[in-house]
């Protein structure tokens, strides 16, 4: 990774690894926006990353077959990694039929749990398990400053997230370290969430949701990505981590700085009552629900963002493009 701090990469254990980094990662979701960001990085810094595929036909020297259903996985091909991240979920991204919401939970807590179990078979286990989770745990809260301590909230989100950082604890229970990255909405010119916003101010259609009052988490991608190497070397850091940047952004905020950052006007916005005729509750938990979520845990255990405010992630990102 090019601007991976290298002192940042001593492991706290003093253990044999590359630069501080394990010598070796499965990374499941490797396919995915973030899942490909962080293998290119552990590669680039010469780790060896094997990715858990769920299809068959992608099995190789570095791909070992997994099924997100099954409990009793044969994950011996990535015996002798030292840290599994787990990435893998259905995209919340589509209408929220009761179907697609069972995937979106199932693909988690039941993929996650299931998971844990066929790692623990393996004969040398790995000694940590960094399991996506997202800032939808702390579900809707208003202008409420979240860290790692607050309480969970309400809703299918912070339902599923709960569920999902439950599963991950049988591995805790069974000494592993686990890391939950309560992640934010990731930002970056190659992820849906920045693409779509761009495509739909440079139609004209770039505006606010609702009252624009909601509070938006988000996260560089690079940044994530560093976080995450950077918790591989750092035994210290377990438990909940907000995967976000330091200052969240209210939606109406993000929305002037988009449109001023892309020359482009911000005058359609979409009303409450409207995004709230979508199924599924979708409107309320992706675009209005409010959270405040700060990286307490993080800055504590020492990481540094290079993006920590949206006005220069921003002159960034539309550089990249
Ligand atoms: N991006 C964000 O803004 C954001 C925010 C908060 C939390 N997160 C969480 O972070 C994780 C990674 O996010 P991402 O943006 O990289 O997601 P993504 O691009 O949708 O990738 C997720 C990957 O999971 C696998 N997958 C897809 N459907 C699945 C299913 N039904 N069951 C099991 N695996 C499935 C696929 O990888 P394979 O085909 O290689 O298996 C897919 O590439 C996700 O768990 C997501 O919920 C992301």
């Amino acid at each position: 990774m090019a601007d991976t701090n290298k002192t940042d990469l001593v492991a706290d254990d003093g253990s044999e690894d590359i630069n501080g980094i394990p010598e070796m990662v499965a990374v499941s979701g490797a396919s995915g926006f973030v899942g490909s960001a962080l293998v290119n990085a552990l590669s680039g810094d010469g780790v060896r990353v094997v990715r858990l595929v769920r299809d068959s036909r992608k099995v190789g020297a570095d791909a070992v077959l997994w099924n997100p259903s099954a409990e009793n996985c044969d994950l011996t091909g990535i015996d002798g990694s030292s840290a599994v991240v787990h990435l893998a979920g259905e995209s919340i991204v589509g209408l929220w039929t009761k179907a697609k919401k069972r995937r979106i939970y199932d693909s988690r807590v039941a993929a996650t749990r299931n998971l844990v179990l066929s790692v623990l078979k393996l004969k040398h286990r790995p000694k940590t398990l960094i399991c996506a989770s997202a800032v939808g745990f702390y579900g809707d809260r208003e202008i409420e400053e979240l860290t790692e301590e607050s309480s969970a909230g309400e809703g299918f989100l912070a339902d599923t997230c709960q569920q999902w950082e439950a599963a991950a604890q049988l591995a805790r229970e069974a000494g592993m370290r686990v890391v939950n990255l309560r992640i934010g909405v990731v930002l970056d010119p190659s992820g849906a969430a920045l693409q779509k916003a761009i495509s739909a101010f440079r139609s004209g259609l770039g505006g606010r949701f609702g009252s624009g009052e909601q509070y938006m988490s988000w996260i560089a991608l690079e940044d994530l990505v560093r976080m995450i190497v950077f918790i591989l070397s750092h035994d210290s850091v377990s438990g909940a981590v907000n995967a976000v940047a330091p200052n969240p952004i209210t939606n109406a905020e993000y929305t002037r700085k988009l449109s001023r950052a892309l020359n482009r006007p911000a005058i359609l916005n979409a009303p409450e009552f409207l995004l709230k005729l979508a199924p599924g509750g979708i409107a309320q938990e992706l675009f209005l629900a409010s959270a405040r979520a700060v990286p307490a845990r993080i800055l504590a255990a020492g990481f540094e963002f290079d993006y920590r405010d949206i006005d220069k992630a921003l002159e960034h990102f539309l550089s990249k493009r």
